[in-house]
């Protein structure tokens, strides 16, 4: 299989150094114009392209260096995980495409910033993390947009997570995926702000790529999704270059319900979201109409994330005093 994220990965590995002690930071995001389905699995390309905004310091610190007993380790927010837990295997999968078949023990260390009652994903920020750490770790001379296309094999959402503000993931047209990687866009918007409302729920039933993978597969409402979410895409890419709130919170809050409806549609349907994201969402819209500019949006789980700008926040908070709120340019 031709593959250019991985031919790119083994090039580089050709005059890589014994690996070394490196760590690095990745912030997670979250998508106001969504991935949702992918063109090619293999290569984990996707069929549309989307465009998400950074959480600052919400996400994950990595660790990578050579282990000293001759077998790989990896831990978890300070606890060291089994060989067989999904998160071990996920990580140390990663980390063979570097090592290429070769004998080299390593020890991964991740630490996520993301607090636990937040709720939310840490596969965008702790691939990103993964793939500037063991860059480093190897002596990797590598850009950002390369990066991204690597951190791409571990998770498509990761491709967006490699700088803070704003950053688009072009589906690209290339078979071999070369094509198919994230760049920041360069807009700051200091008064965005997100807030994360959560939901109580257990671990989700479905990840998103089997969700992802069983909407496409089986939902009639999936065929009209690519070219909207496409148009999605541009649209709030330009409603970001004007500065133009209601516009982007508009169109991030209806790309968000229709990649929902999407999965509602699949067949037995897929519902991420619960009665109290339902009840959150009645909550704001109420609310909208008496006034506040916020809107909303919504991954696979259950929680609501809140767009909205800094002379709104004392009235989001009132409305939904348990949300937590993130300034994505205030750390730069
Ligand atoms: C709903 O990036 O987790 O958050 O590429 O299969 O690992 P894989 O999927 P993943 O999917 C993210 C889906 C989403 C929307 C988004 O972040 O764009």
């Amino acid at each position: 299989m031709n593959d250019a994220a991985r031919t790119l990965i083994s090039k580089a590995m050709e005059t890589a150094k014994p690996p070394v002690e490196f760590s690095a930071y990745a912030p997670s995001n979250i998508a106001l114009s969504k991935y949702w389905g992918k063109r090619d699995a293999a290569r984990n390309l996707p069929l549309n392209s989307s465009l998400s905004i950074s959480l600052a310091e919400w996400g994950s610190h990595t660790t990578v260096r050579p282990s000293s007993d001759g077998r790989d380790h990896v831990s978890l927010n300070g606890e060291t995980l089994s060989a067989t837990s999904k998160f071990a295997i996920k990580a140390l999968k990663f980390a063979d495409l570097f090592r290429g078949g070769k004998d080299i023990p390593l020890v991964i260390d991740t630490r996520n910033t993301i607090p636990t009652a937040a709720g939310l994903a840490s596969s965008a920020s702790g691939f990103a993390a993964l793939t500037r750490a063991l860059c480093g770790a190897f002596g990797l001379d590598l850009s950002e947009s390369e990066m991204s296309l690597i951190a791409r094999i571990g998770s498509g959402s990761a491709t967006r997570s490699f700088w803070h503000g704003f950053a688009r993931w072009d589906k690209g047209e290339a078979e071999d995926g070369s094509d198919s990687f994230a760049q920041p866009l360069a807009y700051n918007w200091p008064e965005f702000r997100i807030a994360i409302v959560a939901v109580d729920v257990g671990p989700k039933s479905h990840s998103s790529r089997d969700g992802m993978n069983h909407t496409v597969a089986t939902s009639p409402l999936f065929a009209t999704w690519p070219d909207q979410a496409e148009a999605d895409c541009k649209a709030i890419e330009q409603a970001v270059a004007d500065q133009d709130f209601p516009v982007l919170g508009a169109l991030a809050e209806a790309n968000a319900l229709a990649m929902h409806a999407t999965m509602q549609a699949a067949r037995p349907a897929l519902s991420y979201l619960t009665s109290d994201s339902w009840a959150i969402l009645e909550r704001l819209w109420q609310a909208r109409q008496d006034g506040l500019e916020a809107y909303a949006t919504m991954d696979a789980g259950a929680n609501v994330k809140l767009l909205f700008l800094q002379d709104s926040e004392v009235n989001v908070l009132s409305l939904f005093p348990e949300a937590q709120v993130i300034d994505p340019f205030g750390a730069l």
